[in-house]
């Protein structure tokens, strides 16, 4: 058991080490101006949800986050934009202002309600299996409900005006994309090592994500797109902690790869319930997943020279990935020169470049079901 133990400590060190990252500097966020083309929108609003991989600054980050297309800390976990951001370019709508920062914003065209380290099963939960972390973020996707239910009720849709879908509700989310990107990611990620089994992780997070979505629907979304979870056994930080006998055909971590398709079929079959139940709403499902494995598979097509090496990270080992050296602390080495020729940007977080893909294959290429076409012509056809 000697390995396990040393197996469960090293995770449970990198996560604090991920986690403590998070917060550090305090720049203030900004919107660029949508530089996208001039196509008229579709959807005049979007409003996301989901962890780190769609948080466009409701967590703070610090250079070199933002280094290639924002030149400034973005407060996104990446060197530039999101999947959600390049969404947002497509429908040309302004970038997403954080929640917790939209004071200073104009939230006319939506909201983010993505925190980075959200989980999608509640924090009590971890607390009560002991799983209690220095840093722990204590959002889950529920906490995101919340926000998005004070935000509805700051514009005049709460309590009463709510139930009776007023005109106000209406004016909110009828003209919505609501995106729910991937959240559950970091419930694998915390539960590793301690005595909650990934089934049971499965099953609870996927049920939360499941309330999450009938809430919404509920308050009057009619478009939402759910992305599952990617490829997580190609991360760097998922190589450098299993074991190395545990690899499947991409030399990715075999058991967490299964893991995620797992879980990702579970959401499915919850997806297709849910479109029976809300047979006016257009539930699209992302396959994140497949979308990474095609990007896999067609390396040299997309410009990537390497797939499990952080561009930003420590210089040590074969992944360029250590815990206590990780992108953004003072102990990280100088980033790789060239982001775009890089799938993976610290570890545990994809380059621009990588995003990009990914919503290409999401928005244009088959990787949504419905499509994303489907979406805006259902959309049309009620404009
Ligand atoms: C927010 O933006 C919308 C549309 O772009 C505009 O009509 C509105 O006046 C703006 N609100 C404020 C408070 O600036
Ligand atoms: C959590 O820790 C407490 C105190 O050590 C113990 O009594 C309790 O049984 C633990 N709970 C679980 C679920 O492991």
């Amino acid at each position: 058991m000697a390995s396990k133990t040393s197996f469960s400590s090293k995770i449970t060190l990198t996560t604090i080490a991920i986690l403590l990252i998070f917060p550090c500097s305090s720049s203030t966020p900004t919107v660029p101006p949508n530089t996208a083309n001039s196509r008229p929108p579709h959807f005049s609003k979007m409003y996301a949800f989901g962890d780190s991989y769609t948080d466009t600054g409701n967590t703070k980050s610090n250079l070199p986050y933002g280094m290639t297309f924002f030149h400034h800390p973005s407060n996104r976990l990446s060197d530039g934009r999101l999947v959600i951001d390049f969404v947002a370019e497509t429908l040309s709508l302004p970038y997403l202002p954080p929640y917790l920062d939209q004071k200073n914003h104009n939230t006319t065209h939506g909201v983010n309600f993505a925190v980075s380290g959200a989980t999608a099963i509640d924090h009590d939960f971890y607390v009560k299996n002991n799983i209690t972390l220095a840093g722990f973020t204590p959002q889950s996707i529920k906490n995101e409900l919340v926000w998005f239910s004070n935000f509805m009720e700051i514009n005049g849709c709460g309590g009463r005006n709510r139930k009776m879908l007023s005109d106000k509700c209406r004016a909110l989310t009828d003209d919505a994309l609501f995106w729910v990107g991937q959240i559950g990611a970091n419930d694998y990620l915390y539960a590793l090592g301690s005595s909650v089994s990934s089934a049971t992780v499965q099953d609870l997070s996927v049920k939360s994500v499941t309330g999450v979505l009938q809430a919404l629907l509920k308050m009057g979304a009619k478009y939402i797109v759910v992305q599952g979870l990617p490829m997580t056994g190609c991360l760097s930080l998922t190589l450098t902690i299993a074991p190395t006998n545990d690899r499947d055909e991409f030399g990715c971590v075999a058991s967490s790869n299964k893991q995620s398709y797992s879980h990702n079929l579970l959401l499915q079959s919850v997806l297709q319930d849910l479109r029976k139940q809300y047979p006016h709403a257009v539930i699209s499902y992302a396959d994140h997943w497949n979308a990474y494995r095609a990007i896999m598979k067609n390396q040299q097509g997309y410009g990537f020279k390497e797939s499990f090496k952080a561009c930003c990270g420590s210089n040590i080992g074969p992944y360029n990935f250590e815990a206590f050296a990780f992108c953004g602390s003072p102990r990280a080495s100088q980033p790789c020169p060239n982001p775009s020729q890089f799938m993976i940007w610290d570890g545990v977080h994809l380059t621009e470049s990588m995003y990009k893909a990914v919503a290409d294959l999401f928005l244009h290429r088959g990787y949504l079901n419905p499509s994303f076409d489907a979406l805006l012509r259902s959309k049309m056809s009620v404009d």
